[in-house]
């Protein structure tokens, strides 16, 4: 029986388990290049025991930033910092994948540069505010992209995924989940497109299918991922019936050949089961848990088959040595929200792992 703790071949590299760490956004770019720091690369480093670990959402251009002090891919110094990180992710014998996130109407003019708005298929301003510098904002009405812009949004994408190549990643996971750009364009509430990219399924899935191919043929296609969600209801996200618009998706990709599917599971577990069918490469499953944080109980997921890997968020930020963790069954350390987006290394690279627990304190 295969279980979580097994190697696996993805992304043209070996992977030394089947056990995730999940991209989080944790706002501590600080300084005017929004770049990683000294600390960036001792948490990742720190979580290296993970099979592959993907980095928090990374703004493949100045105006895909949506959260205050989330890092970019889209200038030397930012790609200087990744590899820093990088380095240190592989001197540790981890795996690392970067994941570019545009959060299109899910951000605020204050965060980006003079003259730039948010953007989104369509002029829909999302409910519900957004956090800047400044505290709390309401959503704006974001500005529609045109076709230019889809152009240059997708070209931003391969650069960034080059970059991300360059400074050292083993490859790059394309964000069209949790209610941003690409996951704007796959909603029908947000999508109002009466052209090439809005309306049937397909055509809402175009721009996530132009996304991963351009990234697939920047860096080869074994080397790209794909996060979705279907049916997430983040970011004021309506998507009665995701079926159509996923599978359209997948179809269109079947070309194309990324390396693997990554799953936020907010609906049943037969849309997933259904969508992995039609998914040629590796399934990673973040699991529906419906309130409880992911456990060890998720490494059940890998033995029955139903996921070759499975990836844990909440968990893995709390926990650097999670897989020898989840091995022994626990303890695990529990995660402080009240440090998860900015703030210093406190609830960042202090979190201990066993051995240091296990220590009698002086
Ligand atoms: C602090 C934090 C930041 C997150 N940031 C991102 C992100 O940047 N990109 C993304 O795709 N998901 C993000 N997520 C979602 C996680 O990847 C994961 O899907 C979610 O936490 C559920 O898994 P869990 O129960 O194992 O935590 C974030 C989650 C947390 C807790």
């Amino acid at each position: 029986m295969t279980t979580a703790f097994d190697p696996i071949d993805l992304g043209g590299s070996r992977l030394r388990n089947r056990i995730v760490m999940a991209p989080m956004t944790r706002s501590r770019a600080y300084g005017p290049g929004l770049s990683p720091t000294a600390s960036t690369a001792t948490y990742y480093a720190q979580r290296a025991s993970a099979g592959l670990i993907v980095t928090e959402g990374t703004q493949p251009s100045a105006g895909g930033q949506g959260y205050p002090d989330t890092p970019g891919l889209h200038s030397a110094e930012q790609a200087a910092g990744w590899r820093r990180v990088t380095d240190a992710v592989h001197e540790a014998g981890g795996r690392i994948f970067a994941q570019l996130m545009h959060t299109g109407r899910i951000g605020h003019r204050s965060l980006l540069p003079d003259g730039l708005r948010p953007v989104s298929p369509s002029a829909v301003r999302p409910k519900g505010s957004v956090y800047t510098a400044q505290g709390p904002r309401e959503f704006e009405e974001p500005q529609e992209l045109t076709e230019e812009g889809i152009a240059r949004a997708v070209e931003e994408h391969a650069a960034a995924a080059r970059n991300a190549v360059a400074a050292g990643f083993d490859g790059v996971e394309v964000h069209a989940a949790n209610g941003y750009l690409a996951h704007q364009f796959l909603a029908p509430n947000a999508n109002l497109r009466t052209d090439g990219w809005g309306g049937s399924p397909e055509r809402r899935a175009r721009f996530a299918v132009e996304l991963v191919t351009a990234v697939a043929e920047a860096i080869g296609a074994e080397r790209t991922g794909l996060r979705i969600s279907p049916g997430n209801p983040l970011g004021d996200i309506d998507e009665p019936d995701p079926e159509p618009a996923y599978t359209a998706l997948l179809r269109a990709l079947e070309p194309v050949g990324p390396g693997y599917l990554h799953i936020v599971e907010t609906g049943e577990r037969s849309l997933t089961l259904e969508l992995r069918k039609r998914f040629a490469g590796a399934l990673i499953l973040n699991a529906r848990t419906q309130g409880r944080l992911s456990g060890p109980e998720e490494l059940a997921l890998v033995e029955d088959g139903t996921a070759d890997l499975v990836s844990y968020g909440a968990l893995f930020l709390a926990n650097p040595d999670l897989p020898e963790r989840l091995r022994a069954g626990g303890p695990f350390n529990t995660p402080d929200r009240a440090t998860y987006y900015g703030g210093d290394d406190r609830g960042y690279t202090d979190y201990p792992a066993l051995e240091t627990r296990r220590q009698p304190q002086p």
